[in-house]
């Protein structure tokens, strides 16, 4: 479904990714974790067309999407949810979740509010609370709220559990995995806690300073614990 092919990132005169193959088959779900500063927000930011200037190709079903702007691909089917989360502080959280609504999928319907309930629970009782007056957890469940509201078929996540408490990262695992094989959609994952990326996804790809140093399965990535030794420790 998404294939990017040799890809190389640029902030300004700063090469940040070097030579990057990912795929992402079709409904399939996969992680890419790494220490900070490794490149995995600006990979996701890469695929979305939002921040560095990117080389290399980026395909979509097979065409490449290389020199469409973020919206098109946003129309494709693509949504990002980034590290900052965006939520409006000024807006409540039903008009946060409405206002993405121009950006779903071309030939889908978006998802109403009350559907949005049924996925997202914990949203129903904070829909008239303004953005700037609900927790991070919540913020976090919201602005994965608003990108499925567009009915994409690929969801990049951006470290969706940075500051959250336990408790609330075991129920974002739950959400997320069951709105991901329900809406029948393709997740890709930037993560720093395994746990929570190994709960959600199949496969994993583990990146440093800018390069793809391991992919496989979380069997093959356990299997080999000086990966993580290498690649992951402080
Ligand atoms: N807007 C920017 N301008 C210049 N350099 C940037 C910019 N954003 C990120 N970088 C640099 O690019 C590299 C990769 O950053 P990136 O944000 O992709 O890492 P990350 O793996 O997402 O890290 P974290 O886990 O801390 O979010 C880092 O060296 C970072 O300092
Ligand atoms: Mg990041």
């Amino acid at each position: 479904m998404i294939d990017v092919r040799n890809i190389n990132a640029f902030y300004g005169g700063s090469h940040v990714l070097h030579d990057i193959d990912i795929n992402i088959p079709t409904r399939a779900r996969v992680a890419v974790i790494g220490r900070n500063g490794a490149g995995k927000s600006t990979l996701l930011k890469s695929i979305m067309n939002a921040g560095p200037r990117t080389e290399g190709d980026i395909r979509w079903e097979g065409a490449s999407i290389s020199r469409l702007p973020a919206y098109k691909r946003a129309r494709l089917g693509i949504q990002l949810v980034p590290e900052d989360r965006r939520i409006y502080q000024h807006l409540t959280v039903v008009e946060n979740i409405l206002m993405s609504s121009s950006a779903t999928v071309t030939g889908r319907t978006p998802l109403d509010i009350s559907e949005m309930v049924a996925r997202f629970p914990m949203i129903g009782p904070i829909l008239e609370r303004r953005g700037g007056q609900i927790s991070g957890g919540q913020q976090q469940m919201v602005a994965i709220a608003r990108a499925i509201a567009c009915r994409p078929r690929a969801l990049l996540l951006d470290e969706p559990t940075e500051g959250l408490a336990p408790a609330i990262v075991e129920k974002l695992a739950d959400d997320v995995r069951a709105v991901a094989e329900r809406e029948d959609m393709a997740l890709l994952l930037c993560e720093q806690n395994i746990w929570f990326a190994k709960k959600t996804t199949d496969r994993v790809y583990v990146m440093d300073a800018g390069r793809i140093a391991f992919s496989g399965s979380w069997a093959e990535f356990d299997a080999q614990p000086e990966i993580k030794q290498r690649h992951l420790a402080v």
